[in-house]
């Protein structure tokens, strides 16, 4: 969803295209940079991947000042006259955002009643105008006069040329800040900053940011300067090129990284709730967006295997505005890889403006969701760059099963013993989900054989419903085959008018209490045409079967998604789609 970056240094050019192939992941709509040298701010622009944007610059452009942008497009097409950094009419200012200006209209309006011209659809450009409208004979106040009439959500990057300072606004747009002993830096990802900075700070809501190379001042919207604490910045993780896809590499770290996620969550303390408090609770929501939310929806599943109040999986652009309730007594987990989608921190504070305890479950710590929960839980996933999450799904749900077998304990739903058989049943999990993968050249083959379905269905009963949400989002998003998950036994309410020849239907049937019913559910499809693959330890007749080993009733979820999110990555491969890098999405969406 966009990702800013500024820099005030040596090498500014370079070092923002590095930085915007860093950031690429945000958005690969367009791309573009401006720098300031001693004739003025220079705006080089192109659509699509930076590499493009690469090209299209001059080898002897050089500047010690420099902003660039990735762009998700929002509003206005994708062409190069949306493409940020925007110019001022007068070329003083430019500027790049990523967010969305709610009234940009009325300010659009305004300006163009006193004869400004604007070269974009974009909401973004009329923060330029606005700047140079409001410049009388200081660029601070001119920013801060902005930044007043802004409504909605931005991080924004001010270059000038009347001071030699870079200058950001921040309100529910993430915007990181880093020093080091010769310059500043702006921008989306705390990750990207770490191979320039050693110390960052992540910009509260309402300020200004003001960096010249020895420093950065903060300050309200009224002027006001605002302490801003600059840490550390650990284990921050460069994100380096992959030669193959993204995607597949991520899902090869999956047995790895399920080891990681259950080792660190002992060692950070485990769920860390006094148990007074989880007595208290009565009511657990989980809440996310896309691949988080279908995990939300998994770990409520297994839950209430084990729990007898209220464990309710919500999207978190539907809890915003609907009415769910929310008290003292209410324990809400937020789920999100990037830690930075805004549904999903707009969830956080209803919650807490509400009463409500919130806990972050995410791989991305100094996240804006990490900033605002009362607790935060690290899923020990690492970085992920494709857009298609894979191995973050896996590593939530084993942490949320080890958060969630910690409150029932804690509330006397499940006995010590149980507990223990839980959390030793993890273990075997890397080695069951290794055997998958090295099944993959069944699966490649499989992809070939249903890549020119019409439509693929994916069913399931119980816990294998939420896999089932999980692997049809999987495959839409990077093969744009239409694809839809149903439970199982609602399919004879409608949709098995659909099934006939050329379709597909892949049944999740890992719950040996529903085997006869899925076998009746697949039954059904076969007969009207449907090809069917099977996800199952059991076989069912009349399938393609894509075996697994029999594992713990809890650990389904986390072990049958894999076929599927190998099958979609060998799906979208075979039709030739770009699997890290699906049309019309972005990794990280930071607006609502
Ligand atoms: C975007 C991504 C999805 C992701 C969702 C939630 O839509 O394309 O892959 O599941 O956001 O992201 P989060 O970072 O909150 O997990």
């Amino acid at each position: 969803m966009c990702g800013i970056f500024g820099m005030l240094g040596q090498n500014a050019v370079a070092d923002t295209l590095k930085a915007l192939k860093t950031l690429e992941y945000r958005g690969y709509d367009s791309a573009g940079i401006a720098v300031k040298d001693g004739n003025g701010i220079k705006l080089f622009k192109t659509v699509g991947r930076v590499e493009n944007l690469k090209d299209a610059i001059p080898s002897e452009v050089y500047g010690t000042l420099a902003i660039g942008h990735t762009r998700w497009a929002t509003h206005g097409e994708v062409c190069q006259g949306n493409a940020h950094p925007f110019y001022s009419a007068d070329k003083n200012f430019a500027i790049v955002h990523n967010g969305i200006i709610e009234n940009h209209l009325s300010l659009k309006y305004q300006l163009s009643s006193v004869g400004v011209d604007f070269s974009s659809q974009t909401d973004s450009e009329t923060v330029a105008h606005l700047l140079q409208k409001n410049y009388k004979n200081s660029v601070l106040d001119s920013v801060l006069a902005t930044a007043n009439q802004l409504e909605g959500s931005f991080a924004i990057v001010v270059a000038n040329t009347y001071d030699d300072n870079l200058y950001a606004i921040k309100n529910k747009s993430p915007l990181v800040v880093g020093i080091n002993r010769d310059g500043a830096y702006f921008c989306s990802d705390v990750r990207c900053l770490s191979r320039w900075v050693d110390k960052v700070a992540v910009a509260p809501d309402n300020v200004v940011a003001v960096a010249n190379r020895q420093s950065v001042a903060f300050y309200d919207f009224k002027g006001n300067p605002v302490s801003v604490k600059f840490f550390a910045v650990e284990n921050a993780e460069e994100i380096s090129g992959a030669d193959g896809d993204y995607m597949l590499k991520e899902i090869l770290e999956i047995p790895e990284k399920i080891r990681q996620a259950k080792q660190g969550y002992f060692k950070s303390g485990g769920l860390s709730l006094p148990a007074k408090t989880v007595h208290r609770v009565k009511r657990i929501y989980l809440i996310g967006c896309g691949t988080a939310y279908n995990s939300g929806l998994e770990a409520a599943a297994i839950a209430r295997k084990m729990l007898s109040i209220d464990v309710i999986p919500v999207i978190a652009s539907e809890f915003i505005y609907d009415n769910y309730p929310v008290d003292s007594y209410t324990l809400a987990f937020f789920i999100s890889q990037s830690g930075e989608t805004a549904d999903t921190i707009r969830a956080v504070e209803k919650v807490r403006e509400q009463g409500g305890f919130t806990y972050a479950v995410t791989n991305t710590q100094a996240s804006s969701l990490c900033f605002v929960c009362d607790k935060v839980k690290n899923i020990y996933a690492d970085g992920e760059y494709a857009v298609a999450s894979t191995k973050a799904y896996n590593c939530q749900l084993v942490t949320l099963l080890l958060l969630l077998t910690d409150v029932s304990y804690l509330k006397g739903a499940i006995d010590d013993e149980t507990r223990k058989k839980i959390v030793e049943s993890i273990d075997v999990l890397p080695t069951a989900i290794d055997k998958v993968l090295s099944n993959s050249y069944q699966i490649a083959k499989l992809a070939e054989e249903i890549k020119d379905s019409s439509a693929v269905f994916f069913i399931g009963r119980t816990a294998d419903y939420p896999t089932a949400c999980e692997g049809s989002l999987k495959l839409k998003e990077i093969s744009y085959i239409h694809s839809e998950a149903y439970p199982a036994g609602e399919l004879k309410h409608g949709t098995l008018a659909l099934m006939e020849k050329g379709v597909t239907v892949v049944a999740i049937a890992c719950d040996s209490l529903q085997i006869d019913k899925m076998a009746l559910s697949i039954s059904e499809v076969a007969t009207r045409g449907a090809k069917v693959v099977c996800v199952s330890p059991y076989s069912f007749e009349n399938t393609a079967l894509l075996s697994i080993p029999v594992v713990n009733r809890y650990l389904y979820g986390i072990l049958s998604v894999v076929p599927l999110q190998l099958l979609a990555y060998y799906v979208a491969k075979r039709l030739g789609r770009d699997v890290d890098k699906p049309r019309n999405l972005a990794k990280s969406v930071t607006v609502e």
